[in-house]
Order: C-alpha cells, then structure tokens, then sequence
C-alpha cells in the first residue's frame, strides 16, 4: 500500500469505508430502505428499470453534439401545445422500453402523450403505474445545459383506457424523484423514508450513494422565478419580489431546467415558483408528473410546496395534464410568499368590503 502517513488500521478503515460506500448502490439502498415491506423486491427492481432510463438518456445527451439526428425539434406539437425537441421523443420512448415485459408497470403516462400507455402484458402482475416527465427544462436541450427527468411512482388501479385511477392527490403517491442531467448525472428519490442522493459513475455504469436523509434549511438565500413573466404575475408575487429586491441576503438563481433549480434548494434552501400568468393563469408546471413528485420530495426533506392556497400533495386532478401554480421550498420562505398572498387577499376583501359599505342601498 503506498505510504500515505497513515497507520495500517486507519488505512484498513479507510478502505473499508470507501468499498463500503462505492457498493451502496441504488438496488441495494432500496432494499435496505424497504426492508420490512413485501414490495421490497419490486421497487428495487423498479427503480433500477428508472436508473437504467437515466443512463440510457445520459449517454444520449453527454454526446448529443457528436451525433445526428440529436438536438432540435421534431416539427410536432405535444398535448400542452408546445414544440416537440428530438430527445423529449427519445426519452418518452426511453421510458416506455425500459418497462416492456418488467412485469411491474402496467400503465405510463408522461407529458409527451396524450393518452396513458399501457403495457398489457405486465397487467396481471404490474402493480405499478409510473407519471414522469421525460425531459424537464427542454429549451436548455441545445445549449448543453442541465436537464432532468421526473418521476412518480403510484399504485396501478383501474382498467385499460380509464384515465380516472391516475388523478390521486400527490399523497397517494408511493415514491417519487428525478434525475438530473449534470456535470454528472445524479438520481435522487424518496419512497416515503426520506431523500437519497446517488452519483453515476460512469466507469461501474452504477448509481451510488451520494447522500442520504437531505434535510433541506428552514431558510435559504435562494429565489429562483423567472422575472421575465413579472407583469404578468398578480399583484402578490410582484410585492415578494419587490421585497427581495430591496432585503439583503437574497440571490436570484434560474436555469429553465426546474430539476436543476430544484435540485439546488432541497440542497441549499430557497423558494422556486412558477406562479399563475396572464396568458396562463394555472401557471405553466403539470401537477402529476412535474408539481406533485418534487412537492412530495421536498415534505420528506422537511420543506413545502403549496399553489398558493392549497398544498400541491392535497390537490386532486380532473385532468391528467392539469396544470398548477407552484411555490415550492424552505418552509419560512415558501410561507413568506403565502404571507403576501394572504395579505393581498385581505386587503383586497377590506377594500371591497368598504366599498359596498359607501354604496347607497
Ligand atoms: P418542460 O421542458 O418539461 O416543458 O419543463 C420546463 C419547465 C421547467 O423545467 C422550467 O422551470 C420552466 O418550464 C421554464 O419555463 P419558462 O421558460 O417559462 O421560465
Ligand atoms: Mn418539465
Ligand atoms: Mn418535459
């Protein structure tokens, strides 16, 4: 062993510690995680069908520049009615490959189709139904900046061609995470026992532990919105803004990716928001397969995410595209924007409030 200074012991523990460390992969940490239940086997297996979506994805994207056919769009418009990039169609089928005959999922439905995709063969035994959002922060497809993928992982119900049994509250989900297509490729889930990190290492082709049990701060210096949309925002946000513009100790960070800004709150503290605008009052984020899974990482870390009036795990859909406003973050930061919403609507109730009171009758 080269002479590091160290002593044979501590050398012996150091060595352990790192074997220990680069063999807590992902299967091995989902079982571990759920030990005690009889889905343990299936979720890893799962999961690892997810990781394996994300490194298939990965290697698309880490030499999108050297290949043909990679970047730009496609000429088509999706169900949201926004142009379809080339690599939202290669990871929508990603998805899909992954899951033929796994036996484990039965039904998918992402943001790039409009309807369900249902896998017959895996019904009689699939007990899961997986919403995910293939590729999150599509502008940044061309430029090589960060991405991600999106997922929610529920309990399979219903019958083929019934959308119905896919619009549960984000409460019924039983895990959820991302991947986030980096500097390196990170995945991070929680199935309800906390949030776990892990790193791909290209050179084992496996996902490892990264960190376990993220806490996100009750506070962080973070707001991450995007300002172009500022006249189009009610009046609530507006104030909120104009508060961290002129408060010491805010910085605006925004990539267009939210994986990516997410990402960094969970880690770092903050707020992200997409709020409600004029031309769409509902905001732009789909609650099933983007709001919903980050909201329901973000409580097992210890912070929020609300529309604004509601929390976004207790909103039940009626629609499998429905959109929803989304502030999402640190607990005090997230209930700082709730206190200027609630402040609005109370100045705004008085002040009708006074007005019918000087009509004459
Ligand atoms: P998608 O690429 O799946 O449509 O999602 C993009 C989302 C989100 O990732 C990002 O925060 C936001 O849209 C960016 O939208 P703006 O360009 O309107 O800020
Ligand atoms: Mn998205
Ligand atoms: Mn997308």
């Amino acid at each position: 062993m080269a002479d590091t200074g160290l002593s044979n012991e501590l050398q012996d523990v150091h060595l352990e510690e790192s074997l220990e460390r680069d063999c807590t992969t992902l299967s091995r940490h989902v079982l571990q995680q759920m030990q005690m239940s009889p889905e343990a086997q299936d979720l890893s297996a799962l999961m690892n069908r997810i990781a394996l979506a994300g490194k298939l994805i990965a290697r698309r994207l880490s030499r999108a520049g050297l290949m043909a056919g990679v970047l730009g769009f496609t000429g088509e418009t999706n169900i949201q009615g926004e142009s379809v990039k080339k690599m939202d169609v290669y990871a929508n089928d990603v998805f899909i490959s992954v899951f033929k005959q796994s036996g484990l999922v039965c039904r998918l439905a992402s943001e790039e189709m409009e309807l369900p995709y249902e896998i017959p063969e895996n019904c009689p035994i699939g007990r899961y139904t997986l919403l995910y959002d293939p590729i999150d922060g599509s502008s940044n497809t061309d430029n090589n900046l960060s991405l991600g993928s999106i997922f929610a992982i529920g309990q399979h119900q219903g019958t083929e061609g019934d959308v119905t049994p896919l619009l549960n509250s984000g409460r019924k989900q039983i895990g959820a995470g991302y991947i986030l297509y980096g500097p390196s490729t990170m995945l991070v889930y929680s199935l309800g026992q906390g949030v776990h990190s892990f790193t791909l290492d290209p050179s084992l082709g496996e996902f490892i532990l990264t960190e376990e049990n993220i806490k996100t701060p009750s506070h962080g210096a973070v707001y991450s919105v995007n300002e172009g949309n500022f006249w189009q925002w009610e009046e609530p946000f507006r104030e909120y803004i104009r508060y961290v513009h002129r408060t010491e100790g805010y910085t605006a960070r925004y990539s267009g990716a939210m994986v990516s800004d997410v990402h960094r709150i969970l880690l770092q503290g903050g707020v992200f928001m997409y709020p409600g605008t004029t031309k769409k009052p509902e905001g732009k984020l789909r609650l099933l397969y983007e709001s919903a899974p980050l909201a329901f990482l973000i409580e097992q870390a210890g912070g929020r995410a609300t529309t604004g009036t509601q929390e976004i795990l207790d909103v039940i859909p009626e629609k499998l595209h429905q959109r929803t406003p989304l502030i999402l973050g640190s607990k005090d930061d997230v209930a700082l924007v709730e206190s200027f919403i609630r402040e609005h609507a109370k100045n705004e109730s008085d002040r009708t409030e006074i007005s019918r009171s000087r009509t004459p009758q």
